[in-house]
């Protein structure tokens, strides 16, 4: 039978949705003006709108210093779809409809009377669109500003207290990083529960909203085939890798403040670590989910002071070439310090202390500017005994590749006879791509994520306790970092897999990083 693309039903595909329904609101957006919205949160709404997954009552509006009327707005988040969005180019009629829902409000952050103006215009929009007075506000700015936002919202009854108020609801989506090391995030949390409930507050890490990080729960817990080797008895080592080929583009100011611990391995890598390693939860409810990647984190074993120069590797990149083009050095990008210590790469070797686990290191590696954009997990297994092959060639291990972008798609790396009358073994890799086999593109993490706020549903973002374990991981690392300058930087050029000691890690335990 021939199907042409449009008229042709996935079945694979009907059974994916729906999940959630959205509740009617208006979506608030602080840092309306800054990158992310310009580049996820906008796209992300307006596909919400496309597949339907929208409120039936629903607006947004942009928040943000910049003078501006609602029409420059509109215009400027739609070249932003235009670009960024997986949907495009815009489509017409859809964008006018959408459009009539996006608004501007201006205000600095710390303006009474901006939140006072902000009160009545979402109370007539209220009236207006039938959106029931209910809220989502998305911070998306600097995380210092995070306090005095929400104290402000709620001076101005801007959210609502949770135990007096029924009929409407309020809640916060918050961006990453939830402080700056183990100590600013208690006091942070500590500032934010003066005003509101911890069921009020999102902490976003968009990791949780892909497609892929949300099928490590389905591959481990329903095929137990995967389960029951899912142990130290079969698996030799794991490894995580966040590579980006960019750099940190126009980031500068943010990224001498963070880092690449902060940036990408204290959240996203340590949420793939934790479903890799967690125990299977007693059901899909967002609190079995949540205690079981807690346990994962209290059972890190610390990296001891004097281990940290061995287990724990930084990295800054230098000049050099990503696909053929020359680009700078991490110390020549705009708004960085000439002589920064900041990291832009970073390798750790992590030990889990449980039944599961115990002796199995875990290598997690992330870096921006190398040679490729590549987040995977790769899971190796022990060697079959070569006493029977002794023969032919080594048997190379059993390795599974979890691709979780791009390319994503799954596939295991298996011995295989080559055909022939003598025994030559050749590893033969079985591939699963999910483009080819569900003929579709999956939405994007923050679809997902903003939908499920709206719907009330918090299993994806991470808990208080979450948070912390990973900082308890963290702080000490950085801590020693930061007193300890790397003499070094920049120690990889660009386009390359990072510095020679992150390598050296793995040599030292006759093991290597495999990309699969
Ligand atoms: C963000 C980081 O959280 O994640 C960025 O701040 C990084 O530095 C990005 O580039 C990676 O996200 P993704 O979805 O492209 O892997």
């Amino acid at each position: 039978m021939n199907h042409t693309p449009s008229t042709f039903i996935n079945p694979l595909l009907e059974a994916k949705r729906p999940v959630k329904i959205a509740e009617s609101c208006i979506l608030v957006i602080f840092g309306a003006t800054g990158d992310l919205t310009a580049r996820k949160l906008i796209p992300a709404i307006y596909n919400l709108a496309k597949d339907g997954e929208l409120p039936a009552h629903f607006a947004c509006v942009g928040f943000a210093r910049k003078p501006q009327t609602h029409e420059e707005f509109r215009a400027a988040m739609r070249k932003a779809v235009n670009e960024f969005s997986r949907s495009k180019p815009v489509d017409d009629e859809l964008w006018s409809h959408f459009s009539e829902q996006l608004f501007y409000h201006q205000s600095d952050f710390d303006n009474d009377a901006g939140y006072e103006s902000l009160q009545t215009f979402l109370q007539k929009l209220d009236t207006q669109l039938g959106t029931k007075g209910n809220r989502v506000f998305y911070l998306s700015i600097q995380p210092s500003y995070f306090p005095l936002v929400v104290e402000k919202l709620s001076q101005h009854k801007l959210i609502y207290n949770v135990d007096t108020e029924k009929e409407k609801w309020s809640r916060i989506i918050i961006e990453k990083p939830f402080g700056r090391n183990l100590e600013s995030a208690k006091q942070l949390q500590a500032e934010l529960l003066k005003f509101l409930n911890e069921s009020q507050i999102y902490r976003i890490d968009h990791y949780l909203g892909k497609e892929t990080v949300q099928n490590l729960l389905v591959f481990r817990f329903g095929n137990p085939i995967f389960e029951a080797i899912w142990n130290n008895h079969y698996i030799d080592n794991v490894q995580i890798t966040v590579g980006e080929e960019i750099g940190i583009g126009t980031r500068g100011n943010f990224w001498e403040e963070a880092g690449l611990l902060r940036d990408i391995m204290q959240n996203h890598m340590m949420q793939l670590l934790t479903l890799v390693a967690m125990e299977p939860p007693t059901s899909l409810h967002a609190s079995s989910i949540r205690d079981e990647k807690v346990k994962v984190l209290d059972c890190i074993r610390p990296i001891s002071k004097s281990m940290m120069d061995q287990q724990a590797i930084r990295g800054q990149y230098g000049p050099g070439f990503v696909n053929g083009q020359p680009v700078k050095g991490y110390r020549e990008e705009a708004n960085v310090n000439p002589q920064s210590n900041i990291e832009t790469y970073a390798a750790l070797q992590l030990f889990i202390d449980n039944w599961r686990w115990a002796g199995v290191p875990f290598y997690i590696r992330g870096g921006k500017r190398l040679p490729k954009r590549s987040t995977k997990i790769v899971i190796t297994f022990k060697r079959a005994p070569g006493y029977l092959f002794q023969e032919s060639n080594q048997l190379d291990s059993n390795v599974l590749g979890i691709r979780i972008q791009p390319n994503e798609g799954i596939s295991l790396k298996i011995n295989c006879k080559v055909p022939a009358l003598n025994t030559v073994i050749q590893p033969v890799k079985m591939d699963f791509h999910y483009g080819s086999y569900f003929g579709s593109t999956p939405p994007e993490a923050y679809e997902r994520l903003i939908c499920d706020c709206m719907a009330g549903d918090n299993t994806l973002f991470a808990r208080d306790d979450e948070v912390f374990g990973s900082w308890k991981l963290f702080s000490p690392i950085l801590e020693h970092w930061e007193n300890s300058s790397p003499v070094d930087f920049p120690n990889y050029a660009s386009g390359t897999w990072g510095p020679d000691e992150a390598n050296q890690m793995l040599m030292k335990d006759n093991r290597s990083w495999r990309l699969v």
